[in-house]
């Protein structure tokens, strides 16, 4: 798998690269700010998903190009401003300091702004456009949007010590803030592949649960692991007083949680057969990580 990932990770520097030079950005300092807060590593999980739905649908990478490197645009965006003083007030990230620390607070905003802005630029762009990609790129705007991510992290504002979220609460954080954005990549990319109605359907129930695993696993990391491994400053949820899963089931019942629904999201997709073996490998994979 962890090849596999690297493979995915290297086609997608070079997809973001052409975008790079064939578009010119270079008002500074928010060029300079926007570079820095994409072409700062990551896992690229997000662009991995579009590429694996377009080879489940019988396309090429290549063809998702313009819709991978519009989804890591808006994940980088919203990194961006979680990181900042008024949101999660953070330092590092993928092992560097965050672009506020750089740039300062106002150009990190405008930076996350210009990037949202790019990647819609980019989604027009896509010489493969058709019908399909009109319909995905619009289920990628609302699973974005108020509606999605940013519903999602405007909850988490309100989780606050003293906020005490119960678990049912919890649960429709981590699916808006986290879920939204996976949904958006897998979903969106079989949606612009002419996936069908049962393919789009499997893929948005384990899409939905590939993001809980995904921030809960995150939520442990948090507590259990180091900075240098992470790339980001660790035991921050409970210094800013935020109620994650862990802390309302404990590390063993979050790890039951993930067990379970880790079987359920394989479940939804493991009638696709050889053709959805990929996308299982990567689950077992973001779920080991907590291992
Ligand atoms: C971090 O996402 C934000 C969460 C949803 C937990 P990633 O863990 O995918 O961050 P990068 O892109 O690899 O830095
Ligand atoms: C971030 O969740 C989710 C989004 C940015 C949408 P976190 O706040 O837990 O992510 P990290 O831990 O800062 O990467
Ligand atoms: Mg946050
Ligand atoms: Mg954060
Ligand atoms: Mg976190």
């Amino acid at each position: 798998m962890l090849e596999r990932l690297e493979n995915y990770r290297k086609l997608f520097e070079s997809h973001l690269d052409e975008w790079f030079a064939k578009n010119d950005y270079s008002i500074e300092p928010v060029a300079q700010a926007l570079k820095y807060g994409i072409k700062n590593g990551g896992k690229r999980i997000r662009p991995t998903l579009c590429y694996m739905a377009a080879e489940f649908c019988g396309k090429s990478a290549d063809y998702v190009s313009n819709l991978a490197i519009g989804m890591e645009m808006i994940h980088s965006y919203s990194l961006i401003h979680d990181d900042l003083p008024c949101m999660d007030d953070d330092d590092l990230r993928r092992g560097k300091p965050t672009v506020h620390k750089i740039f300062g607070d106002g150009i990190a905003v405008l930076a996350g702004d210009a990037l949202l802005n790019m990647a819609f630029e980019v989604f027009l762009s896509d010489k493969n456009f058709d019908e399909n990609s009109l319909k995905a790129y619009r289920y990628i705007a609302e699973n974005s949007g108020a509606n999605g991510m940013i519903g999602g992290q405007s909850i988490d504002l309100s989780n606050v010590s003293g906020a005490n979220l119960d678990l049912e609460e919890i649960k429709r954080l981590n699916r808006l803030k986290t879920s939204c954005l996976l949904k958006s990549a897998l979903v969106g990319s079989c949606i612009k592949c002419g996936g069908n109605e049962s393919e789009i359907r499997n893929f948005e129930n384990f899409a939905q649960k590939l993001g809980e695993i995904f921030q809960i696993v995150d939520d442990i990391l948090d507590k259990t692991s180091n900075e240098e491994i992470l790339g980001k400053q660790v035991m921050q949820d409970e210094s800013k007083g935020k109620t994650t899963f862990v802390d309302a089931m404990g590390i063993d019942g979050a790890r039951d949680y993930i067990a379970a629904i880790e079987k359920s999201a394989i479940a939804d997709i493991s009638k696709f057969g050889d053709r959805a073996r990929p996308l299982i490998e990567l689950c077992r994979y973001l779920t080991m990580r907590i291992y």
